[in-house]
């Protein structure tokens, strides 16, 4: 498939996850065979006043093309100065997110808020659209609640504003993440535009998003939670959208290997202190379901060296033989 000009797999794109899909997080998804990345969210405001967590959450490494850096904001001018800046870094793509739920978003007008202000949400992808020569996309979710689900308004708008795609996140705003996914609405938007529309929401094997593409014909899928902990899910979505192949979870040895890999990399690009304290929650992620990982689990909560890590890898991964 293709958005703009950028060609993109028909296999899974990433989903941007705030403190969560970092550049390592992302380049481990990348080398399972994730179709595109998309950066964790960057204030916009933040970034048209230099701030530097910002700047540093819009860098994105060579290995990750082809791949998004996400923006959210509610002034149309600012959102075009913070895309004009986040092309800098080279991305393929520039994504306004328009579903954050996350209270300290909406009060400042942006997010989810913006389902609310079609008219401004419109503006806003015009300004971001015409200020930058790459192709811009748009997430939304399938409105506010349940009384106003403005999902194909919001698509077409973002389509007459100079949208390349457009994300939906088959949830309403006051829905945060709980079930179930809206796929009607997804299938909907996808027969109200011509631009690629991405099916988002509970996609965490081959199987559903399997489902996602057929009963919505849309024309990417995205997966976010279901990556947590498990970024061979990308592997598995791609063997059987190429192949029909169906790849097994890997054995608990393998995926104890996985995970050191990915914190010796949070490690090694964010200094240990800080890694190590960012490894916990990917740690558990890990380990989720796993037999007999009670016990090390609760040492994970209060990992503070690889060597520890290495460790609990090695007796998890003993008990499971
Ligand atoms: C920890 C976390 C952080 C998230 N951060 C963002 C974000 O920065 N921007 C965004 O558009 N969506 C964000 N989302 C929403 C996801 O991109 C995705 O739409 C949602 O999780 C539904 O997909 P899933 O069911 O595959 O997880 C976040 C979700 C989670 C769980």
């Amino acid at each position: 498939m293709k958005i703009g000009n950028v060609e993109i797999e028909k296999t899974a794109a990433l989903a941007p996850m705030a403190g969560v899909a970092d550049k390592t997080f992302r380049e481990l998804c990348k080398d399972f065979g994730a179709a595109l990345t998309v950066s964790e969210m960057v204030s916009a405001k933040g970034v048209s006043m230099g701030d530097k967590k910002s700047g540093e959450l819009m860098y994105i490494s060579e290995k990750e093309h082809p791949s998004s850096i996400q923006i959210f904001g509610n002034e149309p001018a600012t959102m075009a100065e913070a895309a004009l800046c986040a092309a800098k870094m080279k991305p393929d793509i520039i994504d306004i997110n328009m579903g954050c739920p996350a209270p300290k978003i909406i009060k400042g007008g942006a997010g989810s808020k913006l389902m609310q202000n079609p008219e401004l949400a419109g503006r806003i992808i015009k300004a971001v659209s015409s200020a930058v020569d790459i192709p811009v996309t748009v997430k939304i979710r399938t409105g506010w609640d349940s009384d106003s689900l403005n999902a194909i308004e919001m698509a077409v708008i973002a389509e007459n504003n100079g949208a390349a795609a457009i994300t939906v996140h088959g949830r309403t705003k006051e829905q945060m993440y709980a079930p179930p996914v809206n796929i009607e609405i997804i299938k909907k938007v996808k027969e109200s535009v011509s631009i690629p529309v991405i099916g988002n929401g509970d996609i965490d094997d081959a199987f559903s998003a399997a489902k996602m593409y057929e009963t919505t014909g849309c024309d990417l899928v995205m997966v976010g939670r279901g990556a947590l902990g498990r970024p061979w899910v990308f592997q598995q979505i791609s063997a059987y959208m190429k192949n029909e192949v169906i790849l097994p979870e890997p054995p608990v040895s393998q995926r104890m290997l996985i995970m050191l890999r990915h914190i010796e990399n949070i490690c090694n690009d964010r200094g240990a202190k800080i890694g190590m304290r960012e490894a916990r929650k990917h740690a558990l992620w890990y380990t989720k379901g796993i037999r007999g990982s009670a016990e090390y689990r609760r040492q994970m909560s209060t990992l503070e060296s690889i060597e520890q890590l290495q460790e609990i890898a090695f007796k998890i991964t003993k008990e499971n033989e």
